[in-house]
């Protein structure tokens, strides 16, 4: 018995010293007969503030605690399962400040024969690590808070675009949760085409590093309707600049984009407006703009020309003959061939029309498209004789719809000449007078069109 006493107090107090040397905390405290501390060593005297480990020993251990409920359930498990490793509570400093420590410890019954009970065991400061753990907690929340309170859809991916985090208004607009996103694609929740699109970009911000701001897409729910998007996409990088993914926001702008098509389509009302005093004027020309707007519009749409390009050229498709009111009556409707005079007054429409635009500003080259609407890339079109590629691509559009719907309607000195014909004249001066590619263009949708003139919508116009 002797030697097994020797033998344990001789490792505790190694141990100590040791601990000493290393600064960790170590202490025995005896429970019963008597509770006190047997050991403490300075480190533990540091943490808790006190001058001397002297001053420790006049303490009981639940005193330590600042709640009685964790010394209490300490004590429970440590009876119950003899060691405890890294129980984490606060303790009490000297001064009374909170002090989060770590410990691990053993419950010994006896190593004697006094029967005596102790408890051996080790602390670590551990207030620094839970200070940055609550702040990071806190942060957490923080963002999750904001995350989940935004009225936008926010997406994080991964480099195989694969969502790895979601906001709670992304997954409602899903009917799902944020966990039953996870892991998933566009191609879960679009068709096949827009997802593609959005595939597209979110690899383009990851292979190029560059993002994507506030691209306004027009998006098919699940739902059957559509909706209008603004889409932000930027890379997300980790501290030595690798790629790890993208992050996206996505705000609604659907009210937004009705609201701006109410405003357009009161705008376009009042060119049609203009078109109609022409047409009064001029009953040949009746729905004349706006054939050759519709052909003009599918022909930038089949071309990939965004949305305010083709709006500009749909303008300059409403007012491009707005000059002709300005042309005496008994010069445009004259029967038979015009003379050399008459058809140079006729020509003046255009430069009458370009006059009357240019004073005022048009973020697109409305006017300009609307000046080469009668040139030809041979250059023995009108006013200017603009050849090649002095001829802006609204004009070139803007020429064969043009052509095509003036070919098919019936003129005050000649018949219409029908589709077949039309098209003919195109491809027999495509490259020369027009756009060959854009003649290609137009051909392609005639032919899925069976040469049925998708330009006539409603009982009013009239083919021949
Ligand atoms: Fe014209
Ligand atoms: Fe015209």
């Amino acid at each position: 018995m002797k030697t097994k006493k020797t033998k344990r107090k001789d490792k505790f107090y190694l141990e100590f010293s040791a601990a000493n040397r290393l600064g960790i905390c170590l202490f025995r405290y005896q429970l019963s007969p008597v509770q006190k501390f047997l050991a403490v060593n300075p480190a533990l005297a540091n943490i808790l503030g006190y001058s001397s480990e002297k001053e420790i020993h006049k303490l009981k251990f639940k005193s330590l605690f600042k709640n009685h409920g964790d010394a209490a359930e300490f004590l429970r498990l440590l009876k119950d399962e003899k060691t405890v490793r890294f129980y984490e509570t606060i303790f009490k400093t000297k001064d009374e400040k909170d002090a989060w420590v770590a410990i691990t410890a053993s419950f010994v019954e006896s190593f004697n024969a006094s029967k005596h009970l102790y408890i051996e065991g080790m602390l670590e400061d551990i207030t620094k690590h839970k200070e940055l753990e609550e702040k990071f907690a806190f942060e957490q929340e923080l963002f999750q808070n904001l995350l989940d309170n935004l009225p936008d859809a926010v997406y994080f991916k991964d480099r195989k675009n694969r969502l790895i985090r979601v906001n709670r208004f992304y997954a409602e607009g899903f009917s799902m949760t944020p966990e039953e996103i996870l892991g998933k694609t566009d191609f879960h929740f679009f068709p096949k085409e827009q997802a593609q699109k959005m595939f597209d970009d979110d690899t383009y911000v990851l292979t190029t590093g560059n993002p994507i701001i506030g691209k306004i897409e027009r998006t098919l729910l699940p739902n059957g309707t559509h909706n209008c998007v603004t889409t932000t996409k930027i890379p997300i990088k980790n501290k030595h600049g690798e790629m790890m993914g993208t992050m996206g926001i996505t705000r609604d702008i659907t009210a937004y984009d009705q609201m701006e098509k109410s405003r357009l389509d009161m705008v376009m009302s009042s060119l049609k407006v203009l078109d109609r005093v022409l047409e009064i004027r001029d009953p040949y020309t009746f729905g004349h703009t706006r054939r050759v707007s519709i052909i003009a519009e599918k022909i930038a749409q089949e071309m990939g020309w965004d949305e305010n390009k083709i709006l500009s050229l749909k303008m300059s498709a409403e007012l491009h003959d707005i000059g002709k009111i300005l042309i005496p009556l008994e010069i445009l409707n004259k029967p038979g061939k015009l003379s050399e005079l008459e058809f140079k007054l006729i020509q003046e429409h255009v430069k009458k029309c370009y006059d009357m635009l240019k004073p005022h500003s048009f973020p697109y080259p409305l006017p300009e498209t609307i000046y080469q609407h009668h040139e030809r890339l041979n250059g023995q079109g009108y006013p200017r004789g603009l050849a090649g590629e002095k001829i802006i691509p609204e004009a070139r559009v803007l020429a064969i719809a043009d052509v095509l719907e003036a070919m098919t309607f019936h003129r005050p000195y000649r018949a219409a000449l029908g589709i077949k014909k039309a098209v003919q004249e195109l491809k027999d001066n495509a490259g020369s007078k027009y756009d060959q590619d854009i003649v290609k263009v137009i051909l392609k949708i005639i032919n899925e069109n069976n040469f049925k003139p998708f330009w006539i919508n409603n009982d009013e116009d009239s083919v021949i």
